[in-house]
């Protein structure tokens, strides 16, 4: 299951996602868009995660059509913006998404954050994108278990991806048991706590015994999680190294010594009070 970097979960719909991505916030528009695309798909990565607001969707999709990689063997993730929200305009946000990329389809649409009032006919919008074919999986990110509740109330498709923040800091318990119990695949943002963790204690010295960087070390502990994950590198050395992350294991009880660094403690927004 967990055999390379393009190994994949499979979704609820059937549809393989890889455990492993690049993800691409605050990658700049042209060269190094293209050139972080590039050198993760050389190097074997098969995801990319962008959206309309990292600004970047031409980069992006210039990457994927240098890097000669096929199409259909990249899963291309991209999400709708807050201000984008509402059925109509999330159908049109969706085409200018695709355009900017210049591909005819995605592999996967995410809401990107829960904004109230609007999130349901969002989701109404992606179900009929879906029902199209224009894209193979739709999902949430940043859903808190309540946001979840209410929109599977009136949800035709249950959303096949939460993407939220993830990290030994945030370990998310309830919200990942919830998305488990309902074949919601759960992925990570900001896996590396943006940077924040790589010189703690206890995840460099596990690292030390497999001769592993404490990000290859929490890497690994997210696939071995169950948890989809998209570091973001703009840096060739360092796609290189996030993504060689299949030639160990962690223990259980290393697993457990990571889980236990737990603090409810977030970088990003919390989704019950976000002003953007
Ligand atoms: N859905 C959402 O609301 C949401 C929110 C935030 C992020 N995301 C997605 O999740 C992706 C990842 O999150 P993120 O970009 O916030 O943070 P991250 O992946 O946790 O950390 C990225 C930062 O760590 C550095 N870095 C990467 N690998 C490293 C390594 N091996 N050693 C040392 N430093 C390293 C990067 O710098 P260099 O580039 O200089 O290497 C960058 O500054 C994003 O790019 C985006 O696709 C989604």
């Amino acid at each position: 299951m967990l055999k390379n970097l393009q190994s994949t979960t499979v979704l609820h719909n059937g549809v393989e996602m890889p455990w492993f991505g690049l993800g691409v916030w605050r990658v700049e528009n042209g060269k190094e868009a293209v050139n972080a695309v590039k050198a993760a798909l050389k190097n074997g990565y098969r995801s990319i995660d962008t959206a309309a607001v990292y600004q970047n969707e031409e980069g992006v999709g210039q990457g994927i059509r240098e890097s000669g990689v096929p199409r259909e063997n990249i899963f291309v993730t991209s999400k709708v913006w807050n201000s984008d929200q509402g059925y109509e305009s999330t159908l049109e946000a969706f085409d200018a998404s695709l355009k900017r990329l210049g591909l005819d389809y995605l592999d996967l649409y995410l809401i990107h954050w829960p904004v109230k009032g609007k999130y349901k006919d969002t989701w109404r919008a992606l179900e009929k994108l879906y029902k199209d074919g224009r894209v193979r999986a739709i999902g949430v990110s940043n859903f808190h278990v309540h946001h979840l509740e209410d929109l599977l109330q009136d949800a035709e498709i249950k959303p096949m991806v939460n993407q939220v923040e993830f990290h030994p800091r945030l370990t998310q318990l309830e919200l990942r048991t919830y998305c488990k119990e309902h074949g919601i695949q759960f992925e990570a943002w900001s896996p590396l706590m943006q940077g924040g963790l790589l010189d703690n204690g206890v995840i460099s010295e596990i690292g030390e015994k497999y001769n592993k960087t404490a990000a290859q070390v929490i890497l690994r502990w997210d696939i071995q999680s169950g948890v989809v994950t998209i570091p973001k590198s703009i840096k060739e050395h360092r796609i290189i190294e996030n993504s060689d992350i299949f030639n160990f294991e962690l223990t259980y009880e290393e697993m457990e010594k990571i889980d236990a660094l737990n603090e409810d403690k977030r970088v990003g927004a919390d989704p019950d009070n976000f002003n953007f």
